[in-house]
């Protein structure tokens, strides 16, 4: 079976990670038809839109996207990320980061570290509903408002659905269950955002009861945090709502090697798309210098998204190989060699 795959290196190093990728895409031999598109900063300089309409063709005449790296600036008016719209656009609604210390990475903090975290990725403070100073009727709304009144506020809301809880946290029970793992956390801060937080703390506990054979665990978010450090080990499976999830999703990477290492998919019922979660280091654009792990790990989650589960297996084989044999390294771990090296050696190490 085809595989039609809309394929967006995006800006700055997502072209030589997107490089490397299909380098090791295209020696597994799998039928492929690359759909090539263009998105981010790079767009909002031509047309001033971060998502041409020629890219959401693209994506939606695709089945899925493996995606680069974009550059993001605050303060300019207008602009939207790119990211972002397609997540919410395509309604990917599970961010699945997987953080996972492979033997031989000199940077990792034990080795014993194996976690996912699933992460909402349509709410949330991500919503994009947001004031610059807040109407007189926002006053009237809530009490809570008044201690604030005569300042200059700008306000972003925080907005959670039912249906967007319970989706994140069963797509996390249902991968512990697929995985035969026996603890689930739902990460959360209930205890202060209580309206928000404690309806994703009621789904948790709604959707833990349909999976009896897999412990809830209730840690509050700055434990969590915390408990990342102490003992990661511990924990196989967190679910937690969008901020706290890309915080946390970096942290969780900085234990395993780093960004270099930090992988996802953005998955919703119908799409999913695939990128590395490092962001575009212009500084490096084009110098073939960063660690291409996080896009090929990310592109092994396509693979196993697409069903192609040897193709998987094999890939992550071959990840797990060059890395423990240390031959060929990016400067991350300590080598001088190239992201297009390292993707070669990934693809002779295929067998
Ligand atoms: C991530 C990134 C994005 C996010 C940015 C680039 C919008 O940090 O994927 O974690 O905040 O989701
Ligand atoms: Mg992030």
């Amino acid at each position: 079976m085809t595989h039609r795959i809309c394929r967006i290196p995006g800006d700055g190093v997502g072209h030589d990670v997107m490089e490397a990728a299909t380098i090791v895409l295209e020696a597994l031999a799998l039928d492929i038809e690359w759909v090539d598109a263009e998105a981010g900063w790079c767009c909002w300089e031509k047309y001033q839109n971060t998502v041409p309409a020629a890219t959401w063709k693209a994506l939606e005449s695709s089945r899925c996207c493996l995606f680069g790296a974009i550059t993001s600036k605050p303060g300019i008016p207008g602009f939207k990320s790119a990211i972002l719209q397609i997540r919410q656009r395509f309604d990917l609604y599970a961010n699945v980061r997987p953080c996972k210390a492979y033997a031989g990475v000199p940077l990792n903090y034990r080795d014993d570290i194996d976690l996912v975290i699933f992460r909402e990725n349509t709410e949330d403070l991500y919503s994009g509903v947001e004031w610059k100073s807040l109407p007189e009727e926002m006053f009237e709304l809530h009490p809570g408002l008044e201690r604030f009144r005569g300042q200059e506020i700008a306000g972003s809301l925080r907005v959670f659905t039912r249906r967007g809880c319970r989706r994140i946290v069963r797509a996390a029970f249902e991968y512990a269950q697929r995985k035969g793992i026996e603890s689930v956390a739902a990460v959360h801060k209930a205890n202060v955002v209580r309206e928000t937080c404690g309806m994703f703390l009621e789904e948790a506990r709604a959707v833990a009861k349909e999976f009896p054979g897999i412990e809830l665990q209730e840690p509050n978010v700055d434990a969590m945090a915390m408990w990342l450090i102490k003992q990661p080990q511990l924990y196989r499976v967190l679910v937690t709502t969008n901020l706290f999830g890309d915080i946390l999703s970096d942290e969780a990477a900085q234990l395993v090697g780093g960004l270099g290492f930090a992988a996802s998919a953005n998955i919703g019922d119908s799409y999913a798309l695939f990128e590395p979660t490092h962001g575009s280091a212009p500084k490096y654009a084009g110098q073939y210098k960063v660690n291409p792990m996080a896009t090929l790990i990310s592109a092994r989650m396509m693979l196993e998204w697409l069903g192609e589960e040897a193709a998987a297996d094999r890939l992550e084989r071959a990840i797990a190989k060059t890395l423990a044999e240390g031959k060929v390294r990016t400067y991350d771990l300590g080598g001088s060699d190239s992201t297009l090296d390292v993707a070669r050696e990934v693809a002779r190490n295929l067998g």
